[in-house]
C-alpha cells in the first residue's frame, strides 16, 4: 500500500494485464463503456489533478447546484459505526460529508489525497471523528483486506476506472457479505439520452469552466471524452450482477436526469 507522498500516478501493479488489453480503443482515442487504456488514463488523470482549484464550483455550475443533493443521499447510506471506504475520493469533496463512521479514502493520485487529507481530517476532527485513512491506489488493485467494509462508495470516479469490471471485482472482495455498493456518476439511460449529455458536456459545461476557470484551456476540455464512451445503466447492472452483485437500483436521478444512481449488495 502506498500512502499519500509526492508521487506521480504512472504505473501500478496488475496494470498490464491481459484484461486490460487497449488494442480495441484505438479509434476512440483509448477509451469504451469498459474501460480506458494506459496512456489515456494517465491523460485523463492528469487533466482531474488540474481541475482541484475549480473543482467544487466547476461542478456546483454544471449540475445546476445538483451535485450536493446527489452527494447528500449517497452519504445517507453511511450509517454510525460502519467502515466506509470511498474509491476515488478526489479532493475530499464527499468524504467531507460523511461523519460518525471509520473513513478509508482511495485514489490514485497522490495530489487528490493531499488536498482531501487537509479537507477532510479538518472537518472530521471538527466532528470528533478520528482522521480518515488515506491509500494511494486504483480500484482495479486496492490494497485492502477482503471482507472489511459495510459501504463502498463511488462518486464521480467510476468513470474513470481503468477496467471497469476489474474495479467491481475489488470492490466486491472487499466489501463485507451483505455489504453496500453506492455509486454515483453520469447518468446515461440510453444512446438517444447520452447524446443529450454529450451535447451538455461539449457545449455548456465548457462555457462554465472557461468562464469560471478564466482559462480557454481548461482541463474540462478532455474530460469531455470520459462521458461520450461512458456506458448505459444496463450495461453497469449486468456487469455488476455478472461480479456478483444484486443490484438494487440503477436509474436517473430527477429532476434533470443528469446523474445516476446504483446501489448493489454483495450477496
Ligand atoms: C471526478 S473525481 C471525484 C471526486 C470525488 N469522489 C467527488 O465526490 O467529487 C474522480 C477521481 O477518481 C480518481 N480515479 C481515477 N481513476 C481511478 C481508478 N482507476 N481507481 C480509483 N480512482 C480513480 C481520480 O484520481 C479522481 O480523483
Amino acid at each position: 500500500m502506498s500512502e499519500a507522498g509526492d508521487a506521480t500516478v504512472m504505473a501500478f501493479p496488475g496494470m498490464d494485464s491481459k484484461e486490460l488489453a487497449v488494442e480495441k480503443r484505438k479509434d476512440t482515442g483509448g477509451y469504451d463503456p469498459s474501460g480506458i487504456d494506459l496512456e489515456a488514463w494517465t491523460e485523463l488523470e492528469e487533466q482531474l489533478v488540474a481541475t482541484i482549484p475549480n473543482y467544487d464550483r466547476v461542478n456546483k455550475w454544471m449540475t445546476f447546484g445538483q451535485d450536493k443533493n446527489w452527494r447528500k443521499s449517497v452519504a445517507k447510506h453511511a450509517l454510525e459505526g460502519m467502515n466506509v471506504l470511498e474509491v476515488g475520493c478526489g479532493p475530499g469533496s464527499f468524504a467531507e460529508t460523511i461523519s460518525g463512521v471509520d473513513l478509508t479514502c482511495l485514489d490514485p493520485s497522490a495530489e487528490m489525497l493531499r488536498v482531501a487529507k487537509k479537507r477532510v481530517d479538518a472537518v472530521r476532527s471538527a466532528n470528533g471523528d478520528s482522521d480518515a485513512i488515506y491509500v494511494q491506489a486504483i480500484a482495479e488493485d486496492i490494497p485492502l483486506e477482503s471482507d472489511t467494509y459495510d459501504r463502498v462508495f463511488c462518486l464521480f470516479s467510476f468513470r474513470d476506472f481503468r477496467d471497469k469490471r476489474k474495479g467491481l471485482e475489488e470492490i466486491h472482495r472487499v466489501l463485507k457479505s451483505g455489504g453496500k455498493l453506492v455509486i454515483c456518476d453520469a447518468g446515461k439511460a440510453n444512446a438517444f439520452h447520452g447524446f443529450f449529455g454529450k451535447v451538455w458536456m461539449a457545449t455548456g459545461v465548457q462555457l462554465m469552466a472557461r468562464l469560471i476557470t478564466k482559462d480557454k484551456d481548461h482541463p474540462w476540455k478532455g474530460l469531455a471524452r470520459s462521458y461520450t464512451h461512458y456506458g448505459t445503466n444496463k450495461f453497469y447492472k449486468n456487469l455488476m450482477e455478472e461480479v456478483g452483485f444484486e443490484v438494487k437500483q440503477a436509474k436517473l436521478i430527477l429532476p434533470f436526469a443528469m446523474a445516476s444512481r446504483f446501489i448493489a449488495v454483495k450477496k
